[in-house]
């Protein structure tokens, strides 16, 4: 019953051409009675009100009445779709929930109260049908984020999926405007590189599938890995350009069955030439979450609600609490401070010098308010080595910084960085990097000026302005360890 495709029912209408004697002036006339073709989005909101339209999409729903059909059809253009209105003579079993139609008649105002517009429907054209027993999807049950995600290549055809997929395109667009608008030039970092920037060895390598000549030779000739974060290249690139980015799939080879870390995540990275202090960095990261988040808010607001309505009801609040307050700066020792009087049991033992567990993070995020804030002047020794030294005594920090935020913890690590020739040097001979890293020591060797940058982890910003629980949730095609279906 479901091996047939492409079948095309209409009623007996004006609106079917009559080609009989084909003059050219006839022919031009009936090209120009082709229907508009519409996006969901356009009909839905009146657009070519009383005119002849085509719409396509997939069906989300079906309800067939004594003298009616009615169709919801969706384009992935919006979270609404369009009611479609037919005779129940166009009925017919391949019209079910994800079959693909085409379906063309008049759009007119809706007397029902749900959608202003309608379209009447003169003719459905099923493209694609869909057997409804089979497809995991089922017209009247709200499935879950968890249920959804088992199946990664049908996922997108759920409200709450697409809807997710709307806004992380619009969350693109709003990090690009943002730098835009703040004369950023943005830089296409490497995905190939020989650095481990972070130095945790969290890499993959990356090595030719099967040897590319006889002698078994490499085809590069020094280890290459998946890049772990564009920093060093951006690094490169502010000795020339006070203000870069770069936004793109970083990769870490790190347990990944967590709800914050992914195999393949994308990282949003900035670096500011001539900096002074942390704030010139703190600002940056604060008006870039800001902005972003207002201009999503602003441009996906039906998108959002359904997360913030049926997916993490109540976010809404958090989210604006978030944006009504300054983000406060705490130092790492004022942070271990509030730590070691917090009556909370944490799992991780706080001294100074540990590493702020995710527990922590968030216990400090409430404890601000349960607003971002930003922990800065970390233990020296915990950071990478091009974190630039605070030169302090008797705790020896560096200025680093991270943004903790509301329900996800860590969203953005950055530091100021070491633009002292000779302190670099040394940091990078007691690693035994020296010659690993002599093109960066040139950096600081030409026209070195004090700089520093941050980067963002792109799935946690959707996370924390979403609600969204899971990381796996807020991307199309999820790697993590033990795990790459697609
Ligand atoms: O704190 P990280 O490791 O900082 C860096 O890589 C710096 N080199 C960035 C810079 O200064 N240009 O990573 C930055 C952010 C984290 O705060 C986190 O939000 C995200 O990247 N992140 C991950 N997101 C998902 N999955 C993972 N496995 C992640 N690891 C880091
Ligand atoms: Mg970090």
């Amino acid at each position: 019953m479901f091996q047939s495709a492409a079948k095309t029912f209409s009623v007996a209408t004006t609106t079917a051409a009559t080609l009989t004697r084909g003059t050219w002036f006839s022919i031009r006339h009936y090209c120009n009675k082709t229907p508009a073709r519409l996006r969901v989005s356009e009909a839905v909101s009146g657009a070519e009100l009383g005119a002849n339209v085509k719409v396509q999409g997939w069906i989300r729903s079906v309800r067939p009445q004594k003298e009616n059909l009615f169709l919801h059809v969706n384009d992935g253009s919006s979270l609404q779709s369009l009611q479609v209105v037919a005779s129940s003579e166009l009925n017919h079993p391949l019209l079910t929930l994800g079959s693909a139609v085409e379906v063309t008649g008049t759009l007119r105002k809706s007397p029902r109260q749900k959608q202003p517009f309608e379209l009447q429907a003169d003719h459905i054209h099923i493209v694609g049908d869909c057997n409804p027993v089979d497809f995991p999807f089922k017209i009247k049950e709200r499935h879950s984020l968890e249920y959804i995600r088992q199946f990664p290549h049908l996922r997108c055809r759920t409200n709450a999926f697409s809807s997710l997929l709307r806004i992380r395109s619009e969350a693109t667009t709003a990090v690009h405007s943002y730098f835009k608008e703040n004369s950023f030039v943005q830089i296409h970092t490497p995905v190939i590189t020989s650095n481990d920037c972070e130095g945790a060895g969290e890499l993959f390598q990356v090595e030719p599938s099967s040897p590319n000549n006889e002698e078994g030779e490499k085809f590069f000739s020094v280890p290459a890995f998946l890049t772990v974060s564009g920093q060093l290249h951006l690094e490169v690139m502010s000795g020339a350009f006070s203000r870069v980015y770069t936004f793109g799939p970083t990769f870490r080879a790190e347990n990944s069955q967590s709800r914050r870390h992914l195999a393949e995540f994308y990282m949003v990275e900035a670096e500011v030439s001539f900096t002074q202090s942390l704030e010139d960095l703190t600002k940056v990261m604060e008006d870039m979450f800001r902005s972003a988040t207002e201009h999503v808010l602003a441009h996906c607001a039906e998108d959002v609600d359904l997360f913030h309505k049926h997916v993490a009801p109540g976010h809404r609040d958090t989210v604006e609490v978030m944006l009504k307050n300054r983000f406060p700066v705490l130092t790492y020792s004022e942070a271990i401070d509030i730590l070691k009087k917090s009556s909370q049991k944490f799992a991780f033992p706080i001294y100074w010098g540990c590493d702020l567990q995710t527990e922590h993070e968030k216990y400090l995020v409430k404890h601000c308010g349960n607003i971002p804030v930003f922990v800065t002047d970390y233990p020296y020794d915990l950071k990478p080595f091009y974190a630039r030294d605070n030169l302090d005594h008797p705790e020896h920090t560096a200025a680093a910084v991270d943004l903790l935020v509301p329900g996800v913890g860590e969203l953005c690590g950055g530091s100021l960085r070491e633009e002292r020739l000779d302190l670099l040097k040394a940091r990078l001979e007691e690693a035994g990097l020296e010659d690993t890293y002599s093109w960066y020591l040139d950096l600081r060797r030409f026209g070195s000026v004090p700089h520093g940058g941050f980067g963002m982890g792109f799935e946690r910003f959707l996370q924390c302005i979403l609600g969204v629980d899971n990381i796996k949730d807020v991307i199309a095609f999820p790697r993590f360890s033990h795990s790459c279906p697609l």
